[in-house]
C-alpha cells in the first residue's frame, strides 16, 4: 500500500514554519506527521499548540510525542478530523488517484474524500495530496494559515487548474515558492512548491525561488521583481516578519497620562523613544495610556472626563476626526490595543540607529514601528542591528529636515536580509550570543561583530565604512 511516504529535510520544516505570521498559542495540525519533523520545528521555533494525526500505526508509534502540555497526537484518518485550526503545516501523501482504493482497509474511499470536501469541485483524477489541501482549507478558521509542500507537477494541469480555482474560492495564495534541490530527505523528488494560502484573505500571489544546495544551506529570491539578483539569497524583511505601526490615539493630550483618578482603563505604554536606555526596552520610563475598548463599562470618573474632553474637542473644533465622531454620535474613544511585538523601532532618526528589543513586551505608540516575527528574536534583532542594515536605511530614508531622517514602514519592510533559516548553525549561533550581549551591555562593538558575520551573505566587506559615509553626509550638510 503505498501511503506517499516521503519526508520533508528539517531545514525546510523550519522555514515552513517561519512563514506562519499566526502569533502566541495559536492552535496547529499536521495532519500526516510521519516522523514528525514539523512538530519538533513548530515546538521548537514557536508557542503554538499543535495536534499531529497519522495513519500508519508503525510511524505513530515510532514518534515519541516530545511535549505532552503542547502537542497531540493521534492515530488515525486525517479525514475523520472535524476540529477547526488557526494553522495547519504539511507535506501530504503524493498518491495518484489510481492508488486510492488500495487504501480501503485503513478507511480511506475515494468517496469519503470527496464528501469531506464538501461543495468543492473535485476532479475523479485529484491526487491524494490535494483532497489533503482542500480539506485542510475547510478545517481553517476565518484569516487561518495553511502551509504546504508537495510535487509541483499540477500547475500545469486540467486537474491542477480546477484544484487552484477551488483554493482561491476560499482565500488567497500568498506565497509560491518554487524548490530547486532537495527539500526532502534522501528523494529523488525534484520539483516540489510550497504553498502558503490564507483563509478569507484577497491579494496578490509573493513568488519566490528557494535553492537547498547539497551542503544543506538554503536561499530565498524573490522572483516578483525583475532584475532582483537571484543568487545572494536575501529577503526582504516582510517575508519573514510583520512590520506595524504603534498605537494612534489620534489625541495624546487626552489619552496620554489622562488626568484620572481611577486606573480601571489603563495601560502602559512607552511614548517616546528618549525614554529607552541601550538595546531593550527593559526599565525604560512608561507612561499611562486610556484604552477603553467596545463592551467596556465606564467608571463615574471616566465617564466625567470624558465628557469634558468631547466638549473640548467640540469647542476647539480639533482633531477633526473625533469631532465629527462625536457630532454623529459615534464612540470616540474606543483603543484596540495591538498584540504587542518583539522589536520596535523608532523611525524618525537623528544620530544612532537602532531596532530595541521589545523585552518588557511594552505597548508602544505610533512614534515607533512594531516589528513581529515567529523566528527567533535574538537572531532577528541581529539581522536588523548592523551596518548591512543601517546602510540601506540611510539609502532608503527620506529627509525629515535638518539632517534628520525618517523612515517609511516601507522601508523597514523592504530591508534585505539574509533568510534566518539560510544562515549556517555556527553563524545563527553566533549572532544570537552577540545580539544577546548587544542587549546586555550596550556594547556597539557587538554591533561591528555582527555585521563582520554577515558579510558572506551580503557581499559586502565594508559596509562599516560606507553607512558612516552616507551618515555624515546627511548630518554635515546641516551643520
Ligand atoms: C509525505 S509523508 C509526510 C511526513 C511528514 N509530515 C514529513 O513531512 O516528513 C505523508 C504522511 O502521510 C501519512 N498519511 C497518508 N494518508 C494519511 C491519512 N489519510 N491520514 C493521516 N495520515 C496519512 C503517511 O503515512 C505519511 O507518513
Amino acid at each position: 500500500m503505498n501511503l506517499g511516504q516521503v519526508y520533508t529535510k528539517r531545514i525546510v520544516a523550519d522555514y515552513m514554519v517561519g512563514l506562519f505570521t499566526l502569533k502566541g498559542k495559536a492552535k496547529m495540525l499536521d495532519p500526516c506527521f510521519g516522523h514528525g519533523v514539523f512538530i519538533n520545528s513548530v515546538l521548537e521555533n514557536t508557542e503554538f499548540l499543535i495536534d499531529g494525526v497519522e495513519i500508519d500505526e508503525k510511524s505513530f508509534s515510532l514518534f515519541e510525542n516530545p511535549n505532552t502540555r503542547r502537542c497531540s497526537l493521534k492515530n488515525c484518518d486525517f479525514f475523520d478530523i472535524e476540529d477547526m485550526y488557526d494553522g495547519i503545516i504539511m507535506n501530504p501523501p503524493y498518491v495518484r488517484q489510481e492508488e486510492l482504493n488500495a487504501l480501503q482497509p485503513l478507511g480511506v474511499s475515494k468517496q469519503k474524500l470527496q464528501t469531506s470536501c464538501g461543495l468543492m469541485t473535485i476532479s475523479s483524477k485529484a491526487n491524494l495530496y490535494m483532497y489533503f489541501f482542500l480539506r485542510s482549507i475547510l478545517l481553517l478558521r476565518d484569516g487561518g494559515e495553511l502551509i504546504a509542500i508537495f510535487p509541483n507537477s499540477w500547475t500545469n494541469t486540467p486537474v491542477g487548474k480546477q484544484f487552484y480555482e477551488q483554493i482561491c474560492h476560499y482565500g488567497c495564495i500568498t506565497d509560491f515558492i518554487n524548490i530547486e534541490g532537495e527539500a526532502f530527505e534522501g528523494s529523488p523528488m525534484v520539483d516540489v512548491c510550497i504553498l502558503k494560502f490564507v483563509r478569507g484573505e484577497s491579494g496578490n500571489t509573493k513568488y519566490k525561488q528557494m535553492t537547498i544546495c547539497p551542503t544543506g544551506v538554503l536561499s530565498i529570491a524573490s522572483l516578483n521583481k525583475p532584475g532582483e539578483n537571484k543568487t545572494t539569497g536575501l529577503v526582504e524583511l516582510q517575508t519573514v516578519a510583520k512590520v506595524r505601526r504603534g498605537i494612534t490615539t489620534g489625541f495624546n493630550k487626552l489619552f496620554v497620562n489622562p488626568t484620572l483618578f481611577t486606573r480601571d482603563h489603563l495601560v502602559e505604554i512607552l511614548s517616546s523613544p528618549k525614554n529607552i536606555k541601550g538595546y531593550s526596552t527593559n526599565h525604560c520610563k512608561l507612561d499611562t495610556m486610556l484604552a477603553i475598548k467596545d463592551g467596556d463599562v465606564l467608571n463615574e470618573d471616566e465617564t466625567n472626563y470624558l465628557e469634558n474632553c468631547s466638549s473640548v474637542i467640540l469647542k476647539e473644533g480639533k482633531p477633526q476626526t473625533l469631532k465629527s465622531m462625536i457630532e454623529k454620535g459615534q464612540p470616540w474613544y474606543y483603543i484596540t490595543l495591538p498584540e504587542t511585538a518583539q522589536i520596535i523601532f523608532s523611525y524618525i532618526v537623528r544620530s544612532n540607529l537602532k531596532f530595541v528589543l521589545n523585552e518588557g513586551r511594552c505597548n508602544v505608540r505610533d512614534n515607533f514601528y512594531m516589528i513581529s516575527s515567529s523566528h527567533n528574536q535574538y537572531l532577528l534583532l541581529a539581522l536588523l542591528n548592523n551596518y548591512h542594515v543601517f546602510r540601506q536605511l540611510e539609502l532608503c530614508g527620506k529627509s525629515y529636515g535638518k539632517g534628520v531622517l525618517k523612515l517609511q514602514t516601507y522601508d523597514i519592510s523592504d530591508i534585505k536580509i539574509p533568510h534566518p533559516t539560510a544562515l549556517s548553525k555556527e553563524d545563527t549561533d553566533r549572532l544570537i550570543k552577540l545580539s544577546e550581549d548587544l542587549v546586555a551591555t550596550s556594547n556597539e562593538g557587538k554591533i561591528e561583530a555582527i555585521s563582520d558575520i554577515l558579510n558572506t551573505y551580503y557581499g559586502v566587506e565594508d559596509a562599516k565604512d560606507k553607512f558612516l559615509e552616507l551618515k555624515s553626509k546627511r548630518l554635515t550638510k546641516y551643520e
